[in-house]
């Protein structure tokens, strides 16, 4: 007999066991905690025919977003296609979700997701692998919009619904309500107080507010429910408290936490490696040494060429750390590879042709000294950035590239102009008063 999880979404598995597996995995998911794929693989190990498993398995491979998880996610593909004949309509839906991720074509797996969701709004794996797939493809009105469609339906004595409050609360302030993101994430905390995604929303809230101490008390007096070892998310909510540190020119600690927790090793995933290379490129910008750092982060990124004109935001951040360590000739192969990438089809081939190709070409405009070239280059892109996914927190190394570039070209007016956007929009933040006096000076 087909079995229901354990919100009441009917699936096609007949092992309890299987699906209690499946749950441990969905929670594991939910609070970024210790190892989901190795929990599923228990649970194929000895249930292979375990239809939810292997999507979940699949799916979990797509979050990572990169070039490099193709093969695994193809293999997923293989074996679902011999299972799909026992599925349910909602699995294969799945599963058609999951081909056109490996298809490129990653829009359609979100709508796909979306479609899932409207009949289903308490498939929670729909739901947060559409949420992160927004995030991934800047659909910002989605990430609120996909959650809002389904809460109504989920209760507060459903397992997980904390963390729905918690995707609520990102998507919130992804669309610049702050105040609603705000009341969603400490919801989501109080519910769930391991809640990192809730913890990672309202820490957005601070930066956008530029809230930074508080932000900084918030983050640094609650380690216990979002740094934990086994928290694969810690990374990134470390590389927002030092955000926070930067702006108030704490460039010491800074660094400590970019070694500590940021990059403690030397990650080969792209989105670790992205965190870093945004940290070390807005360092670069205020003309603070880091060190070797950007030199073995480079390195890593050339080892990982074969990355490059897969995902237009992976490109960029790639082009940053080549530019800022003369490496020349790897930066001239990736704008050839995002170059061609804009060619092709697919969802990155309209991400990379709108936005991600600009953006490369103005870093190593930058990079050269090329200044007046970089600021043409991003002016007519900044505002449509989004397309190529990640948060406005992420994004802002856009804006923060162009104001340098204005400054360094002598462009006075429109540095100043800039800054007085920037001023408007975070009076409070002291990065953005410190570029209002150099915008200012004459001899720039
Ligand atoms: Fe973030």
């Amino acid at each position: 007999m087909s079995l229901s999880d354990a919100r009441g979404v009917p699936t096609s598995a007949t092992s309890p066991e299987s699906l209690a597996l499946f749950e441990t995995a969905m929670r594991q998911f939910q609070s970024y905690r210790g190892d989901a794929v190795a929990t599923i693989d228990r649970a194929l190990a000895g249930d292979p025919d375990f239809v939810t498993g292997h999507i979940f398995r699949a799916e979990m491979h797509t979050m990572l977003w990169e070039r490099s998880v193709l093969p695994e996610v193809e293999a997923e593909l293989e074996s679902l296609g011999a299972l799909a004949g026992g599925a349910t309509e909602r699995e294969r839906a799945h599963i058609a979700a999951i081909a056109d991720w490996a298809a490129g074509d990653w829009d359609g797996m979100g709508a796909r997701l979306d479609r899932i969701l409207a009949d289903e709004p308490r498939d929670a794996l729909a739901l947060q692998v559409g949420h992160l797939s927004d995030f991934f493809r800047g659909e910002r009105d989605n990430l609120r919009g996909r959650v809002a469609r389904a809460l109504p339906a989920w209760t507060q004595e459903d397992p997980g619904y904390g963390f729905v409050l918690g995707m609520a609360s990102f998507g919130l302030e992804e669309c610049g309500d702050y105040g609603a993101a705000e009341d969603a994430a400490r919801q989501a905390i109080a519910l769930e107080p391991d809640d990192c995604w809730a913890q990672h929303g309202l820490c957005h809230v601070m930066e956008m507010q530029a809230r930074q101490e508080e932000g900084i008390a918030f983050m640094e007096g609650r380690q216990a429910h979002w740094a934990q070892d086994d928290n694969g998310f810690a990374f990134h909510n470390w590389w927002h408290v030092a955000l926070l540190n930067l702006d108030n020119d704490r460039f010491d600690r800074v660094l400590e936490i970019y070694d500590a927790a940021i990059r403690p090793g030397q990650s080969e995933i792209q989105l670790e490696m992205l965190d870093a290379a945004a940290l070390l490129w807005r360092l670069h910008l205020r003309g603070i040494d880091s060190g070797g750092r950007y030199e073995a982060l480079a390195a890593t990124y050339e080892a990982q060429a074969a990355e490059h004109g897969f995902y237009a935001f992976n490109d960029m951040h790639a082009a940053m750390a080549y530019v800022a360590t003369g490496r020349e000739k790897a930066a001239a192969a990736l704008e050839q590879a995002a170059a061609a990438a804009a060619e092709g089809a697919g969802s990155n081939a309209r991400m990379t042709r709108e936005v991600g190709l600009p953006i490369v070409r103005a870093v190593r405009a930058f990079g050269a000294g090329r200044h007046g070239e970089a600021v043409d280059l991003l002016l007519p892109v900044r505002y449509r950035a989004q397309v190529f996914g990640g948060s406005h927190a992420q994004r802002d190394i856009v804006h923060r590239t162009l104001i340098e570039a204005a400054i360094r070209d002598g462009r006075h007016g429109l540095a100043q102009a800039l800054v007085n956007e920037r001023i408007a929009l975070k009076p409070d933040c002291p990065f953005s008063r410190s570029l209002a006096d150099r915008a200012g000076e004459d001899g720039i």
